[in-house]
């Protein structure tokens, strides 16, 4: 299995090491897979002067999966989007039209104490945010900055066709069906027209699937929900804004944005694979990032992608062991657990594997 890896930018390559070394201690005992690396982001302009040079486009596609790290920093965010490292992957996730963005939010029982929430709140927390990836107004034209009047005038537009809501209602209901079959579908169909096309979409697509409860909620109260309530929640689907604003909201259920693992999958089951979070300039190159999303994200990989279900479960089964252990990076630091840097981090998950045949 030929695995692309683009770890870009930031802590990206430092966590990917740690997912691409525990797929190395898989293959001990299992799947055999070779990687290629390719530049992206503000590393792939920085080598090429394109944020997402040809060559690693055409490697992503080529490969089985892609393994991805992050991409921008906060210097690049404010060039033009030509020039911006985290525009690259905005234009691979379009290029290969990865339209599905499922973000599992699972409050792991070890991590508990971790979080910010109450632990009755928290407790048996196992959500997933589907995030449509391919449309809404991060695509939608015309969009610019004008002057009219005088001053400056931003403006953005938010577009949805019938059938990117279509493929995406789908998928929600197909994974609910593998699941607790509940489906929440987040709009704002109280304001926005693209809301209210999407909501009949939603609503039309139901008929397919009598199994699944479908309720819907507007995007505000669904936050207010997922903090109240998380455990309601089996699968929201939503689109692409609403699913960036609520998937980071939600990801603070589990204790840290470093825990949280996503696929990005398309329509013929290409999928790219990554953390949830960014490149975290804050932390680069310090051995303090939590490398567990990524890894986690490598088990997504192994089930969605790559057609290897125990491999998926063995490696979760190692990341589950070295939390019960005690190993903890700072972001889920608490009392009484043993701190390790990202490195260590990696290390453990890769023994545990070993033992684990
Ligand atoms: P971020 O997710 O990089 O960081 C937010 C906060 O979470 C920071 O305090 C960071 O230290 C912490 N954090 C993130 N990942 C962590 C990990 N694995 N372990 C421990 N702590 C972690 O989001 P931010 O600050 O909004 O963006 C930073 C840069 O990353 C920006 O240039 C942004 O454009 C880019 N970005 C890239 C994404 C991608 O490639 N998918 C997604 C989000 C942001
Ligand atoms: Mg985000």
């Amino acid at each position: 299995m030929h695995i692309a890896v683009l770890a870009g930018d930031g802590i990206g390559p430092e966590v990917t090491s740690q997912a691409v070394k525990a797929l190395r201690a898989l293959a001990a005992n299992g799947p055999q897979f070779t990687f290629t690396e390719a530049p992206i982001g503000d590393a792939g302009y920085d080598q090429t002067g394109d944020p997402l040079p040809e060559a690693t486009a055409e490697l992503a596609e080529r490969a089985d999966a892609v393994l991805f790290g992050a991409a921008g920093t906060y210097e690049s965010d404010l060039r033009p989007p030509e020039a911006r490292g985290g525009h690259a992957l905005l234009r691979l996730r379009k290029r290969m039209d990865l339209f599905a963005n499922f973000r599992p939010v699972f409050a792991f029982p070890e991590l508990i104490g971790a979080s910010t929430l109450r632990r009755e709140v928290i407790e048996g927390v196992d959500l997933v945010v589907l995030r449509e990836l391919t449309g809404d107004i991060y695509f939608g034209q015309p969009r610019g900055i004008v002057t009219e009047g005088g001053e400056r005038v931003g403006f953005n537009t938010m577009r949805y066709t019938e059938s990117e809501i279509r493929r995406v209602a789908h998928a929600g209901f197909k994974a609910a069906q593998q699941r607790r079959r509940k489906l929440c579908s987040v709009d704002k169909a109280n304001v926005l027209e693209t809301s209210a096309l999407w909501r009949e979409v939603v609503i039309e697509v139901a008929r397919d699937y009598p199994n699944v409860e479908l309720t819907h909620q507007y995007v505000d109260a669904a936050c207010m929900l997922l903090i109240r309530r998380p455990r309601d929640f089996d699968v929201i689907v939503t689109g692409n804004i609403f699913g960036d604003i609520l998937s980071d909201a939600a990801a603070m259920l589990t204790g840290s944005i470093g825990m949280l693992p996503s696929a990005s999958l398309n329509a013929t089951g290409q999928g790219l694979f990554e953390p949830v979070h960014g490149s975290a300039p804050d932390i680069a190159g310090k051995d303090l990032a939590n490398p567990l999303a990524s890894i986690l994200s490598a088990a997504m990989m192994l089930r969605h992608s790559l057609g290897q279900p125990e491999a998926a479960t063995r490696l979760e089964r190692a990341v589950r062991r070295v939390l019960a252990e005690g190993l903890r990076t700072p972001d889920i630091m608490e009392p009484g657990a043993t701190q390790v840097g990202t490195e260590a981090m990696g290390d453990a998950v890769a023994r545990e594997l070993a033992r684990l045949t």
